[in-house]
């Protein structure tokens, strides 16, 4: 199989993936892209229509018919991506717990991962992406020149997205995390799982910086043949 020229970070919710991506995409001049901000926008959708995340005929046809735009960040409000749901500026809506604890039911639909996946992958094949999800190195984008399976203890997990939001409960955001995990390392379609040649790093009590001097390092010794 030929290499892209693109990266694959996958990893369980909350292990400094996008940090890391973006991170990587500035040092590399690469476009970054977030393949959970569009399981997360058709799960805002389906519930804006209040649809049932149980239906997986609906949840896919709203994965299908449903316009998700994910553009350059716009305002300055410390998002990553504007995220467009019809139209509409869905950007936090889809940070909400609510979504955030139906998103692996709709995520395991397969009509809904053939539609998302089938454009995540066309976007990675450009080259020159540094693609965060669950399953990029494994399906998404199997080609990728090198993948990191980027891994934290679920305290730790939990602790930092605890700390990112306000108004939410330490045990509620633990219990969510774990199931969200569950799900999404059980699920019978492209699962949570590290790729047999991926790069695993463990992100607890690490900064960023370090993690990210660490995978340059691998890249620098891939470019130099090691
Ligand atoms: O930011 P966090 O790591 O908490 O989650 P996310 O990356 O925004 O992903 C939200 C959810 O989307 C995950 O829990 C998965 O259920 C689903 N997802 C997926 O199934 N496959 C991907 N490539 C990306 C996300």
């Amino acid at each position: 199989m030929d290499t892209i020229n693109s990266i694959a970070i996958d990893g369980p919710a909350a292990s400094g993936k996008s940090t890391l991506a973006q991170n990587l995409a500035e040092s590399l001049g690469y476009l970054f892209f977030d393949t959970g901000l569009m399981y997360r926008a058709v799960t805002c959708a389906v519930l804006d229509r209040n649809g049932d995340v149980n239906d997986g005929a609906f949840c896919t046809r709203v994965a299908e018919t449903a316009q998700i735009d994910v553009r350059p960040c716009s305002v300055d409000d410390g998002r990553q991506a504007d995220v467009y749901i019809d139209g509409q500026d869905r950007t936090w809506q889809i940070r909400a717990p609510e979504v955030e604890s139906c998103v692996s039911i709709v995520a395991a639909y397969p009509g809904v991962r053939k539609a998302l996946s089938a454009q995540q992958r066309r976007i990675g094949l450009r080259g020159e992406v540094v693609m965060v999800g669950r399953d990029i190195g494994t399906v998404v984008l199997p080609e990728a020149r090198l993948k990191v399976y980027l891994d934290a203890s679920v305290e730790e997990r939990a602790r930092r997205r605890f700390e990112e939001r306000t108004g939410e409960d330490y045990a509620a955001v633990l219990e969510s995390m774990k199931e969200r995990d569950r799900l999404d390392a059980s699920r019978d379609l492209a699962p949570l799982r590290i790729a047999e040649d991926a790069v695993v790093i463990n992100s607890d009590g690490k900064d960023a910086d370090v993690i990210l001097a660490e995978v340059l390092a691998i890249l620098k010794s891939q470019a130099n043949g090691g």
